[in-house]
């Protein structure tokens, strides 16, 4: 296939490659995450990991959409916001690949490639981006040639929120399916749930929100021996709530009608139907891309490198450099 674009995705524990075809058509991406079996990621542990699978993934990937590197017409990768050490290795490859077949490297902000993977998905055209994930929750649109970032958790990202929750209490990561499965079951044991949610703190500071405070909160009623399902519920509901919140205020104050989810906690069924409610609500529509385009994946950066690469921009190796801070409006929208 003449003129695709690879994209690689290493800004945290996945590591990925993807593509899109020369017309901009995007092609499900090869995965791998690496998942601690107790505590934390540690950045070096996954940057070896990255190291290690990415020979066979690349190959995967190759071989699932018949892709023949001597076609390729552009290499883009994550240029930051994320792990140093996990974003050298994506960078570094990326590099090799593309100085080896001569072709342009393209160095994108991974932020702004899931907004654009969900515009491509989704056929949506200017819209509020709820980007809930691990290391990340922003609400962001474009204003003015950039997108802005309107609001932002002000300590964790909602998912490491749910993920040091879950596994306090035992389960590894990602947690946030765990919370899922537990808060679906206890609404079904007890249909009433809805009237008697559990107080904890207030997540929203503005347009901006935290969550360490309400993961204290969580924890502590499971440690004093409230049902854990049902602090999962509830836990849901309230840093949901919070998101939807913030989300619905951007929509009005830019005037936008259309809400996008993004990130992997976007893969949770309960956030999608509060969207939902919330965009029919104001009259406007929620969009959520397939849940593999949710999560972190290669094609959302294939997608941001040929668009970027179309509009006639490339990284020179001199200024190929990651940047963990990168910002979400550090990057001008050229296409
Ligand atoms: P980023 O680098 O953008 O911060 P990330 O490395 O955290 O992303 P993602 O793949 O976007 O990775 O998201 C992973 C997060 O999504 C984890 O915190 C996980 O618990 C959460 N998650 C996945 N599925 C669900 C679900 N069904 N409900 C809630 N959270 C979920
Ligand atoms: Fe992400």
């Amino acid at each position: 296939m003449p003129g695709w674009v690879l994209g690689l995705e290493s800004t945290a524990h996945t590591l990925s490659f993807g593509a899109v075809t020369a017309d901009g058509a995007a092609l499900p991406a090869c995965i791998d995450t690496l998942r601690p079996t107790e505590g934390g990621i540690h950045p070096r542990v996954a940057a070896d990991h990255h190291r290690d699978v990415a020979g066979g993934l690349l190959d995967d990937l190759l071989s699932k959409h018949d892709l023949d590197l001597a076609d390729l017409e552009a290499v883009a990768y994550s240029q930051g916001p994320g792990l140093g050490a996990c974003l050298q290795v994506g960078a570094g490859i990326a590099r090799a690949l593309a100085v080896r077949h001569d072709v342009p490297l393209v160095g994108v902000n991974h932020c702004v490639a899931h907004i654009e993977i969900g515009r491509a998905e989704c056929a949506c055209d200017d819209p509020v981006l709820l980007y809930v994930s691990g290391g990340n929750t922003q609400v962001i649109t474009r204003l003015d040639g950039r997108y802005r970032v309107l609001g932002e958790t002000l300590d964790i990202g909602i998912g490491n929120m749910l993920d040091k929750f879950a596994r306090r209490f035992g389960h590894p990561f990602p947690g946030g399916p765990v919370i899922e499965k537990e808060a679906a079951r206890y609404l079904q044991g007890n249909p009433d749930a809805r009237l008697a949610e559990l107080e904890l703190p207030f997540a929203v500071r503005g347009m901006d929100m935290a969550f360490s405070g309400v993961l204290t909160a969580a924890t502590t009623m499971v440690e004093r021996g409230v049902p854990f399902e049902a602090v999962c519920w509830s836990l849901q509901e309230h840093a949901f709530a919070a998101c939807v919140e913030v989300a619905e205020r951007a929509m009005a104050h830019a005037g936008k009608s259309e809400l996008l989810l993004g990130g992997g906690v976007a893969c949770n069924q309960r956030l999608r139907d509060m969207c939902s409610m919330m965009a029919e609500e104001r009259m406007g529509t929620s969009h959520v891309p397939a849940r593999y385009y949710c999560i972190d994946n290669g094609t959302m950066i294939a997608r941001l490198g040929w668009l970027e690469h179309h509009a006639g921009r490339s990284t020179r190796l001199a200024g190929s450099a990651v940047d963990p801070q990168l910002r979400t409006d550090a990057t001008p929208i050229i296409w």
